[in-house]
């Protein structure tokens, strides 16, 4: 897919937004940015867990299981049996699983959602309904609540790092409603990951946004699963290069998100991603993406397994709608600078998993 265009947020490479290298401090937050962080935070914790009946009844179930299945292709095209896990915007921990097979040694996983973690805590320990087939996974776990974007996760994270991998899924954006925040992000992953370690992730992708929002008449655009809205003074679609952040749009897809979101230009991603010395492995829209990994053998199986795209049995399949939800979003890999010191081995410090994780064990962290 062809990349950028003069003055949007996706444009040319040539950012003009003022480094800042000496950190985040001068970049204050305003009341509306912990506002905004809250109302996210509000909408993730009511949404309650799904029984695999609800799930599949859900007007977006394949686009579900496509997302599903990029996440699993990501890690397991980096995930290495015992590797320690940072996953930034854990959810619920749809994502155990596929960490599990994955065979890591440790997870941590974040959320700023306090109903999310407690789920994801249930469905590690093999409580919660929709789990029952799968009572216990092997490593051993650690769960955290706060905002990822905006505390020193490197001072919580001490005795945890480093960490091989860091997984940031359908998340990254809720950074971008401030420079500071999308530095906070940066710097805790990059002060977390060892040298050589590597960031997996899915996020919008700003140039399909921007160019869908220009071909619409008005604000809005969408389908039957999802709608867009951009606030009034975005209203003449043109986006300065000098400031790509807190560039906000309503999101609403059925059955999944409602809620205020970012734009994230990735060329402004990329060269900030770089003052934190990282560089892009790849970045490709998922339907690219899509397109490229169904091809592998491996991942056209798996693909069949979860039933995407339909499978022997059920020839179901995404609607055009939820073709085009996947067209909004890209997936990305980051490698942190540097080799990784081979006689630094990342030992089991937590011990192993028989102890499930009680509602004391999650730590909540305020800034
Ligand atoms: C679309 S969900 C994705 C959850 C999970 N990564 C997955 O792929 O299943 C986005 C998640 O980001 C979390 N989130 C948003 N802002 C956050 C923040 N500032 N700090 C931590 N988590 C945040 C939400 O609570 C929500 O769980």
């Amino acid at each position: 897919m062809k990349r950028g265009h003069q003055g949007s947020p996706s444009g040319p490479p040539q950012s003009r937004f003022k480094p800042n290298p000496e950190g985040d401090g001068e970049f204050l937050e305003d009341e509306s940015t912990k506002i905004y962080a809250r109302d996210v935070a509000d909408h993730y914790s009511a949404r309650t867990n799904q029984t695999l009946e609800e799930r599949e009844a859900s007007p977006i179930i394949h686009l579900k299981k496509l997302n599903n299945w990029i996440k699993s292709v990501l890690i397991q095209l980096y995930a290495r049996p015992g590797n320690a896990v940072l996953d930034l915007a854990c959810g619920k921990g749809g994502d155990l699983i596929k960490w599990d097979k994955a065979r890591i040694g440790y997870y941590v996983g974040i959320d700023i959602a306090e109903g999310s973690i407690e789920d994801c805590r249930t469905r590690y320990n093999g409580d919660a309904d929709q789990n029952q087939r799968r009572k216990k996974f092997k490593f051993p776990a650690r769960l955290l609540c706060g905002d990822c974007f905006e505390v020193r996760l490197d001072r919580e994270l001490a005795d945890d790092g480093p960490f091989d991998l860091c997984s940031c899924q359908f998340a990254l954006h809720y950074s971008w409603s401030t420079e500071a925040r999308a530095r906070r992000a940066l710097a805790n992953i990059s002060a977390l990951l060892r040298p050589g370690g590597i960031l997996i992730g899915t996020m919008p992708d700003a140039n399909v946004i921007v160019k869908k929002f220009r071909e619409a008449e008005g604000l809005e655009f969408g389908n039957s699963v999802y709608w867009i809205r951009f606030d009034e003074d975005s209203a003449d679609k043109k986006f300065k290069a000098s400031s790509p952040f807190g560039i906000r749009y309503k999101f609403h897809l059925e059955d999944a998100v409602d809620c205020p979101e970012w734009v994230v230009p990735f060329h402004v991603f990329k060269s900030l991603a770089e003052e934190y010395d990282f560089e892009l492995v790849f970045a490709k829209n998922n339907h690219q993406f899509v397109e490229e990994y169904l091809k592998k053998p491996e991942f056209g199986d798996l693909m069949r397994r979860l039933g995407a795209l339909g499978d022997t049995h059920d020839k179901s399949t995404l609607t055009p709608d939820e073709w085009e939800v996947a067209y909004l979003y890209l997936a990305f890999v980051l490698r942190k600078r540097g080799q990784p010191d081979p006689t630094q081995k990342w030992s089991m410090k937590k011990g192993d998993n028989d102890t499930p994780i009680k509602k004391e064990d999650i730590m909540y962290i305020t800034s």
